[in-house]
């Protein structure tokens, strides 16, 4: 039977469950579809980042923080350990449940707000009068407009597909069972630092094999360095240059052979090994083909600035298309795209983009690099403040780190801002709303910030811009 809809959106992850929320508040009649599968074979919404993404990750990190502390940083505020354990078991499966509560949270929301939800693979049928069907199962969906929002998988190395049992992407990296006493790590990027982190503080072993010469390239290089000193400092082997070769696995782990940075023929042997070298946009199942949308060599749907694709009311988001992949991007693309259905102007600003690094130090930026803008050629001013004279990072105990302003030597606008320290991933909030409304370093050093908090380090940051720090 068909059902008729304005707008069908094959996705539920950030991008398509929240284009679908935006569009139904918005009075179209709303289906999305998505095929993830929780451990009962039901219906589990939210994609990548919430079955094997953000929101796992970030359950695992606070566990394994908490186990560092107690471990670590407990004895100093005067509170005694004896026995002090962890049951790997009982993590995950906590973990789990916050999963489980965000795939329910998310039934909710299309519940509220009468987004008809189906469980099952969508593909394009083909295009038809003043719109397409798409199938789901034995159900055929027709709307007007339909908005892709298919996301990304992990990249595998050439001829190392992952078993998720030995070889792992960030899907089993998210449950290994036990601590491994020695695990391996292809990519020293976001997933690599963050998994590489959780498993290090539970007592692994861990080695990163990069194969870039430097260390978080995107990331502004005085902030990237300090992290790196942070990293090595804890316990984390980072092996920069390398040329990652031939990969064996057996019952007994992986054997890992690599020419290290001098070229010189080496071998790591580990009991798990986690490749986390990017993610590949996914249009698997979709059948683009049948309806001629257009891909680019990278297997991203093209789509403009707006998230138009090649065809008449088919949109794309997120992953699955060009720009950095995270979560918060894809959200807002989503938005802007059922905006843009309605006739309104919904907008992203890809400038004010946020990143995080939730490892310990964080490392959260926006804007441009320093680097960057020594490439273009613009006049700058530099600020910085270490949280080492920041009160309450002294009384966290946790004092590693900077905040960093960039401003325009001349009109003094924030050009962007870089943090590496505790709390960065909600003291970068501040700087994004800064650079949203177009501020100057001199209209955050003016704001009164309370104290004692991690925020007067961004205040004075932004007063060592014009060298006028009260506290360094
Ligand atoms: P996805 O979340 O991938 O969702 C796509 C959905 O579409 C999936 O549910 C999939 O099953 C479904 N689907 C695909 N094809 C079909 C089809 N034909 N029919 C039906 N359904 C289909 N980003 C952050 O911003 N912050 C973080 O802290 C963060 N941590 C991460 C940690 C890890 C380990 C990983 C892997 C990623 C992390 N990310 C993070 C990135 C973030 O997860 C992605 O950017 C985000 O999930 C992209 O959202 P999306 O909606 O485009 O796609
Ligand atoms: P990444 O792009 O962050 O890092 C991949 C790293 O692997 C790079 O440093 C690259 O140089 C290296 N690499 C590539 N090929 C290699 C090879 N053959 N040998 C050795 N090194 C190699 O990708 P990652 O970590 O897989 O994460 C994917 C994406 O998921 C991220 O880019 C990000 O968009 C998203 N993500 C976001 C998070 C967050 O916002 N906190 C957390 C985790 C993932």
């Amino acid at each position: 039977m068909n059902k008729q809809f304005d707008l069908v959106v094959i996705g539920a992850g950030p991008g398509g469950y929240i284009g679908a929320i935006r569009a139904a508040q918005l009075g179209f009649n709303v289906a999305c579809i998505d095929e993830w599968k929780n451990g009962k074979g039901g219906p589990a919404p939210g994609g990548t980042c919430t079955n094997v993404g953000c929101i796992p990750s970030k359950a695992l990190l606070q566990s394994s923080e908490h186990f560092e502390h107690a471990g670590h940083a407990f004895a100093d505020h005067g509170i005694g350990l004896r026995d002090l354990s962890i049951d790997v078991k009982k993590m995950l499966a906590r973990k789990d449940k916050v999963v489980s509560q965000n795939n329910d949270g998310i039934l909710y929301l299309f519940k509220k707000n009468k987004v008809t939800f189906f469980h099952g693979r969508g593909s394009f049928v083909k295009a038809i009068e003043g719109g397409y069907e798409v199938a789901v199962g034995e159900e055929t969906l027709t709307a007007k407009q339909v908005l892709v929002a298919t996301g990304s998988n992990a990249r595998a190395l050439p001829g190392t597909p992952f078993d998720e049992v030995s070889v792992l992407s960030n899907d089993g990296a998210l449950r290994i069972a036990e601590v491994p006493k020695k695990l391996g790590l292809i990519g020293s990027g976001v997933i690599g630092l963050e998994m590489g982190s959780v498993w290090r503080r539970l007592g692994a072993e861990v080695t990163v094999l990069e194969a870039l010469p430097t260390f978080l390239g995107a990331v502004d290089e005085q902030i990237a360095k300090e992290a790196h000193k942070a990293f090595t400092r804890q316990g984390l082997k980072i092996e920069l240059g390398v040329k990652v070769g031939e990969i064996k696995s057996g019952k007994k782990g992986v054997a890992v052979e690599y020419a290290d940075a001098k070229g010189e023929a080496q071998t790591l042997v580990c009991d798990k090994l986690i490749v986390s070298i990017g993610r590949v946009p996914n249009t698997i199942g979709l059948n683009a083909e049948a309806v001629g949308l257009k891909l680019d060599e990278r297997g991203a749907i093209v789509v403009d600035d707006d998230c138009r694709t090649n065809l008449p009311g088919v949109w794309a988001v997120g992953d699955v298309v060009r720009g950095p992949m995270l979560a918060h991007k894809a959200e807002e693309e989503g938005v802007a795209v059922a905006e843009r259905m309605a006739g309104q102007h919904g907008h992203v600003n890809f400038n004010t983009v946020p990143w995080v690094i939730y490892t310990s130090p964080e490392i959260a930026w926006v804007g441009q690099t320093e680097q960057q803008l020594k490439a273009t050629g613009r006049a700058y001013k530099a600020g910085t403040f270490p949280f080492l004279a920041n009160g309450r990072a002294r009384a966290l105990g946790d004092t590693t780190g900077m905040v960093k302003f960039l401003a325009d030597a001349v009109t003094d606008e924030i050009l962007g801002v870089h943090i590496v320290g505790p709390q960065a991933s909600e003291l970068i909030a501040e700087a994004v709303v800064a650079m949203e409304f177009k501020a100057s370093a001199e209209d955050i050093a003016r704001i009164c910030h309370a104290h004692p908090s991690l925020s007067e380090a961004t205040k004075e940051a932004a007063l060592a811009v014009d060298k006028r720090t009260l506290n360094f």
